[in-house]
């Protein structure tokens, strides 16, 4: 079996996180296939995925495809006048879009792979485009697609091109169906390593990486791990923090930088640290930037806030949160609503709700006993639901099916 993976980003984000899960997982259950990765760029993607094993080709995107981008990514659909700029970046962008077409069917008319499995809008798009008659085209979709119109209009057009979609909640296979009526559908819940998301190994001195003075020993740790787009809801977790009482001795981390090239979707550093000077914590939340190892920013931790505004597709940095035993609190809606049972393995708040968030924080804050109890729970939880050797056990089957082996 020659299995060919498309991805757009050749940079860190939750779909390239799941795509390297979904990489290892498969070669350790079958490691006589052959897995392949194009990717638009050099990066971290395409370093671990060569040190999995996996071929790894970079056909770069023309500047014109780089920015092409739908407006309000993770926002609501986009009105009229988006549409229409949407339609000109399109136009603006096609000669580039033909000509890497053309790139990417050559390439893989020479790689003659059994299956192709695209990880990204532009990818799912340019795949449908690109791949030879006969082959089959797996879409694994990490977003929703109605909330990118320009996406979801070329998706719909290319729906027959792909033999099946997978997609990492019920809630955005609910979404894709809404979008792209008739594409056949199955949920693959993103895994994680649960070795290396462990309660056990290595801890980060979060404090000195964010240049702050080391704090007194009983101080609780709440901090959020999440790329800096504005849907993950830092400025709601800095509000949330700025609620606390002062006597309790908390401090608060935003681990991560900015990601994404596209547009102004996302903070800067410079403006989460002007909001949390404007809120008066400055002295208490920590800024430590791109760290290498999540797992051991997130042992640090007593408490993992995740604040999205918008329905979170799935919610990795929750399981990883779970996987490394600790209290996880979660922003209700989306996808992120199908990992947790609220109260028993994580708790909950309503999106956007900052007030809510930092009762729920001071709650923990209080009670170490159910920090322990959220975090063995949780732990346990990852293990049987979210472990990515389950990956294997799933993909496998799809693809010998839609390969037309047994
Ligand atoms: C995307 C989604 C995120 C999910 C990740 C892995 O980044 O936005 O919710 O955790 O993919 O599936």
């Amino acid at each position: 079996m020659h299995i060919l993976y498309l991805n757009p980003s050749g940079q860190m984000g939750g779909a390239e996180a799941a795509l390297l899960d979904t990489l290892a997982s498969i070669r350790e259950a079958q490691p006589e296939w052959t897995l392949e990765l194009i990717v638009s760029a050099e990066g971290t993607l395409a370093a671990k995925a060569r040190s999995l094993g996996v071929v790894t080709t970079i056909l770069p995107f023309p500047d014109s495809l780089v920015r092409l981008g739908d407006a309000s990514a993770g926002g609501p659909a986009a009105d009229t006048s988006d549409r229409f700029r949407l339609l000109r970046q399109l136009a603006f962008a096609s000669p580039g879009i033909a000509a890497y077409v053309s790139r990417l069917r050559r390439l893989l008319r020479q790689r003659r792979p059994d299956v192709i499995h695209s990880n990204g809008f532009k990818m799912h798009v340019l795949g449908a485009m690109a791949k030879p008659r006969g082959v089959p085209l797996i879409w694994h979709i990490h977003d929703y697609v109605q909330s990118r119109p320009l996406m979801a209009g070329l998706m719909k057009l290319l729906r027959r091109r792909c033999t099946l979609a997978l997609v990492n909640s019920n809630s955005v296979g609910r979404d894709v169906t809404q979008a792209c009526a008739t594409l056949p559908i199955q949920t693959v819940y993103t895994g994680v390593d649960t070795t290396v998301f462990s309660p056990f190994g290595e801890r980060l001195d979060l404090d000195s990486l964010s240049g702050l003075s080391s704090a007194e020993p009983a101080t609780i740790r709440i901090g959020m791990l999440a790329t800096l787009a504005r849907w993950k809801g830092h400025e709601i977790f800095l509000r949330a923090l700025s609620l606390i009482a002062s006597d309790i001795p908390w401090r608060g981390y935003i681990v991560g930088d900015a990601l994404y090239q596209t547009d102004g979707s996302q903070y800067s550093l410079e403006e989460l640290k002007d909001i949390s000077r404007r809120l008066g914590i400055s002295s208490r939340v920590g800024f430590t930037g791109f760290v290498e190892e999540p797992a051991s920013a997130m042992r640090s931790l007593d408490v993992v806030v995740h604040a999205s505004t918008q329905p979170e597709p799935f919610g990795l940095v929750i399981v990883e949160g779970m996987a490394c035993g600790r209290a996880v609190i979660v922003s209700e809606a989306g996808g992120a609503l199908e990992l947790i049972e609220r109260g028993t393995n994580a708790l909950g708040h309503t999106p956007g709700d900052a007030a809510q968030l930092a009762e729920r924080i001071t709650q923990l804050a209080g009670d170490p006993q159910l920090r322990a109890q959220l975090g063995a729970a949780g732990r346990a939880t990852a293990e049987q639901r979210f472990n990515r050797t389950r990956l294997a056990t799933e993909l496998v089957p799809i693809y010998e099916y839609v390969s037309g082996g047994d």
